[in-house]
């Protein structure tokens, strides 16, 4: 079911939803069909930081667990039990569970899947990679991260593109730096993508993140200028989460009304993080130490 003739992917199954323990603090949105409007600026206070790289260590260990469960055979349903459970078992809310009607605890995006996809009955066979994002909620505030896995070997044009992607993700992290406009962070990546020939998806971005899942400021990862002109400035939290692709940038959306895939279905990698920026530099919110 999940792969047709061609070995494109097709919707599968859906687990049902899963509903933590009511110990569990929910996000506002939750039950709701969307969040309420964020107000506040992109800036917090060291004791909010202190919360957000609290969510963030646990989306980041639950990505630990995950890719200790990454293998051919294993289906991308099993790979989102084990993200819940561990974002669970760390005493935060799975964000995404019941944002915006989003039914997992994680995105699951394999192969030609750009964003979004719904964890099911995918069985992942060797040679396919899977992006998986988890982001958690504690104490009033989310941590945003994801990975991009191999499924054992694969093709080393996947490979290279999987290790570029990454390294896009650093490039654009360090170029942001108070003072500049946040469209510098899209120029370094598009730029270094370009000396690949990859495609740049440009209409899912990068945002703020802290006390409300998307804050409202945008984060493109290609080069905007002179569009998105926020400044940076020290105590500014938000993501970086570049998405390349082997073709084109351009998409389109599953009837699930979530899975985005490319075009022309070519593979497609995303590595995303939470970042703090400081007077002199970055701190990544989205690590497991
Ligand atoms: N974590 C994703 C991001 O990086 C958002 C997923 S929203 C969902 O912004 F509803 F699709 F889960
Ligand atoms: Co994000
Ligand atoms: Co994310």
């Amino acid at each position: 079911m999940p792969f047709d003739v061609q070995g494109r992917l097709v919707p599968g199954a859906v687990p049902s939803t899963r509903k933590p323990p009511p110990s569990i603090v929910r996000p506002p949105y939750v039950g709701r069909a969307a969040p309420p409007a964020y107000s506040g600026d992109n800036t917090y206070t060291e004791e909010e930081i202190g919360r957000i790289r609290a969510s963030g260590r646990i989306a980041s260990r639950a990505l630990d667990a995950v890719g200790e469960a990454v293998r051919p055979g294993v289906t991308t349903a099993e790979l989102d039990r084990v993200a819940y459970e561990s974002v669970v078992s760390q005493g935060a809310y799975p964000s995404t569970l019941g944002y915006r009607g989003y039914p997992a605890s994680s995105c699951t995006s394999v192969n030609e899947v750009i964003c979004h996809g719904i964890p099911d009955d995918t069985v992942l066979r060797e040679g396919d990679i899977v992006n998986v994002d988890v982001t958690a909620y504690l104490d009033g505030f989310h941590g945003d991260t994801n990975r991009t896995f191999r499924v054992g070997e694969v093709s080393e044009e996947v490979d290279l593109l999987v290790e570029r992607t990454h390294e896009a993700m650093m490039r654009g992290i360090k170029a942001a730096k108070p003072g500049r406009q946040v469209n510098v962070i899209g120029r370094v990546i598009e730029t270094y993508a370009k000396r690949f020939d990859y495609g740049v998806v440009r209409d899912f971005t990068g945002h703020g993140v802290g006390s409300s899942f998307h804050t409202g400021l945008i984060i493109p990862h290609y080069d905007s200028a002179p569009a998105y002109a926020d400044v940076i400035v020290p105590g500014m939290v938000f993501t970086v989460e570049p998405m390349l692709t082997l073709g084109t940038h351009e998409w389109d959306q599953w009837d699930d009304g979530w899975t985005v895939t490319t075009r022309d279905g070519s593979v497609t990698a995303q590595f995303e993080h939470t970042i703090l920026v400081r007077e002199d530099g970055y701190e990544i919110l989205t690590v497991s130490e």
